[in-house]
């Protein structure tokens, strides 16, 4: 069991579903909690909440795609707390559906915006402080398991959350010699708001190829009515976490359409007896390079 007891957790879209569940959860294993959100009502509603359970909680009205704002939510919790958070969850995502052909700039531009651009700023922010800080920590990315695979419907929000797969996979491995873990939760169906999503799509970025009305609004709540429990979520997340597991899926219904989709992947590479010595001689570039890479490094002239 690791010991949080006065950690701060900055957790942006933290005043909703998945986002609260991780407030509620390291709030009850002792983090001081940081409420980041676009909602800024929704911001002082939450941090309502848990104050009223006794919980250490500072709210900030943050759009995670601002990045001078974000430098000021980072220089807020230290002024408030008096140093950089432990625990970073990436939490804030947004998505709408419709057909990718039909897809404006302004859908990209929102869709990457939010769900990539926003992790980006949130490490570009936080990382540099943690390290400073030499105090360790954990950060946990929240992609999507639509970030396995491409999607008629969801394309641009599959693509974001990819990039935000593989960029976790990147710092996982960067971080470990400063003590700060990485994972990256890939959930598939939460109960949470995320139906409401296009009520916080700013309006110089509305323009949008999709049909959005209130029909499709329900459907998507008659799913996620029947989604993971934030606080269930959160609790595997943690335990995840303790595991230092790079991915985080508790979902067992999802375990087949990986399985098959990977097995794609891996039986679409040719055998080796297909071109044994260029293997080789391809394998051996690549170990020379690492070796010039570390030498490099050693010497100082490149980090
Ligand atoms: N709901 C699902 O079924 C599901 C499935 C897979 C992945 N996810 C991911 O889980 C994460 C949490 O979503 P959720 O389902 O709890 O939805 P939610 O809508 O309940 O919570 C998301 C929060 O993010 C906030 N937010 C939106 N844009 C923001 C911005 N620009 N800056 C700061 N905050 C912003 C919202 O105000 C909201 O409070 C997201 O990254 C989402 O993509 C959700």
């Amino acid at each position: 069991m690791t010991d949080y007891t006065g950690q701060v957790a900055f957790i942006t879209g933290g005043a909703s579903g998945a986002g609260f569940g991780q407030a509620t959860v390291f709030a009850e294993a002792g983090c001081k909690i940081v409420i980041a959100d676009i909602r800024r009502a929704a911001v002082d509603e939450a941090t309502v909440r848990l104050r009223a359970q006794g919980v250490t909680a500072h709210g900030i009205h943050l759009d995670v795609t601002d990045r001078a704002a974000y430098a000021r939510a980072a220089d807020e919790v230290e002024r408030v707390f008096g140093k950089p958070p432990e625990l970073l969850f990436n939490t804030a995502g947004v998505n709408t559906f419709g057909p990718v052909e039909k897809s404006t700039y302004e859908d990209f531009d929102w869709l990457v915006g939010v769900n990539f651009w926003g992790v980006v700023n949130g490490m570009m922010t936080f990382v540099p402080r943690m390290i400073a800080a030499g105090r360790g920590g954990y950060i946990v990315t929240t992609s999507s398991m639509g970030g396995f695979m491409g999607s008629a419907a969801a394309a641009i929000y599959s693509a974001a959350k990819a990039a935000v797969i593989n960029l976790m996979e990147s710092y996982r491995l960067a971080l470990e010699k400063y003590g700060i873990g990485v994972s990256v939760l890939c959930p598939a169906n939460i109960r949470s708001n995320i139906a409401e999503a296009t009520r916080v799509r700013p309006a110089h970025l509305s323009h949008t190829g999709y049909v959005v009305n209130e029909e499709v609004i329900e459907s998507l709540r008659r799913i996620h009515s029947h989604g993971l429990d934030p606080v269930v979520l959160a609790r595997r997340t943690k335990e995840a976490m303790e595991a230092r597991q790079l991915y985080i899926i508790p979902y067992p219904e999802q375990k087949e359409p990986l399985v098959e989709h990977f097995k794609q992947i891996v039986d679409s590479v040719l055998p080796l007896e297909a071109d044994p010595e260029g293997a080789r001689q391809r394998t051996e570039a690549l170990q020379n390079w690492i070796k010039d890479r570390q030498a490099i490094t050693s010497r100082g002239k490149s980090d």
